[in-house]
């Protein structure tokens, strides 16, 4: 178990063993019904799906923004689901060339849905063949090389095209203005965490009482993927010491043993924040430097924990670096110092 030691909760990073990612599978809701939570997403989504259904027409593209965890896959193996198409997922990390591209979209059959994951990630070149693809549903083939190098047109089916990133505003403008549907997906509610982890329990056949949930909710900062980490890891625990019900007092023990304190935060949120306080006077201090002074990498802060430290009323951000507020030293039960701005 030794990939669960070291699985980082927040990030899932060493988590994706094939074990984790069924687990994963297990849990993720298929029909809108089961869905908990984005109700304005849902509600745009159902009209959308049935008025193309009723017209006999394929779905407009759509690109789904929103935090790491909150559900982007899901709902979009959902709409594929509802929508009676299949999908396929890819990223755009993977998509390297024009022609992987051309040979994904020219396999697919009418109605059927792309899904790129982290589309912001893109090659410029790779995003170029995309917009014929999504505009006139045709792609531009270059066959041959130098002078008798012709091009041929391949007509593509009406498919649709789900993007999803974490990173709305890296995208670019013309790829941006080709999505017909543009939805941003929001953290949850304590109640709609809870009403997820109920549901998780059940799936896995384990009982928590209602302070265990309320408790686990509180501490998976608005984020599905995390409180469903969480079950699993107080579920572990609740095992190991023989407890066929998942109370408050097993939950509380097995946060601790994680390092969760009772606001939610993990050794990493206390470890930026002690950087910032103990090594640089409270800041402001530059992202690389919390990123080398953490050993984090700098996307895992940005997206990750400083959303959390800053809603949290731990941190600033600053056009001269991050700070911590007063807030986080006495979270940390650390003395005041004279600041240095
Ligand atoms: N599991 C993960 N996200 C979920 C959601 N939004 N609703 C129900 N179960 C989930």
């Amino acid at each position: 178990m030794i990939e669960r030691e070291e699985e980082n909760l927040m990030t899932g990073k060493k988590a994706e063993t094939q074990d984790f990612v069924q687990f994963e599978n297990v849990l993720r809701p298929k029909t809108f019904n089961e869905y908990i939570g984005q109700s304005s997403s849902k509600e745009n989504l159902k009209i959308a799906i049935e008025a193309a259904k009723k017209r006999g027409d394929g779905l407009d593209h759509i690109l789904i923004h929103g935090a790491p965890g909150l559900g982007k896959t899901t709902l979009s193996q959902i709409i594929a689901n509802e929508f009676g198409a299949n999908i396929r997922i890819t990223s755009g990390p993977a998509l390297e060339k024009q022609g992987d591209v051309a040979s994904i979209v020219s396999n697919l059959e009418p109605n059927d849905i792309l899904f790129i994951d982290e589309i912001h990630r893109l090659k410029p070149v790779v995003e170029e063949v995309l917009y014929s693809a999504m505009e006139d549903f045709g792609i531009d083939i270059v066959l041959g090389k130098g002078p008798s190098a012709r091009t041929m047109r391949i007509s593509l089916p009406h498919f649709t095209l789900i993007g999803a990133t974490t990173k709305v505003s890296m995208l670019s403008a013309p790829l941006r203005g080709r999505f017909g549907n543009v939805m941003k997906l929001q953290f949850y509610t304590t109640d709609e965490i809870k009403q997820i982890i109920m549901r998780s329990a059940r799936i896995l056949g384990c009982k928590v009482d209602d302070d265990a949930a309320t408790l686990l909710a509180k501490s998976s900062r608005e984020i599905p993927r995390i409180a469903n980490r969480l079950l699993k890891r107080v579920r572990d625990y609740a095992d190991v010491k023989n407890k066929s019900l998942i109370d408050i007092g097993a939950t509380r023990e097995a946060l601790d043993a994680m390092g969760i304190d009772e606001l939610g935060l993990d050794s990493v949120d206390r470890e930026i924040l002690s950087v910032i306080i103990e090594k640089f006077k409270g800041g402001p201090v530059g992202l690389n430097t919390i990123s080398a002074a953490t050993s984090e990498e700098q996307d895992t802060i940005e997206d990750i924990y400083e959303p959390f430290l800053i809603k949290m009323g731990f941190l600033e951000r600053t056009a001269r670096g991050r700070i911590a507020t007063d807030n986080a030293y006495e979270h940390l039960g650390l003395k005041l110092q004279k600041r240095i701005f």
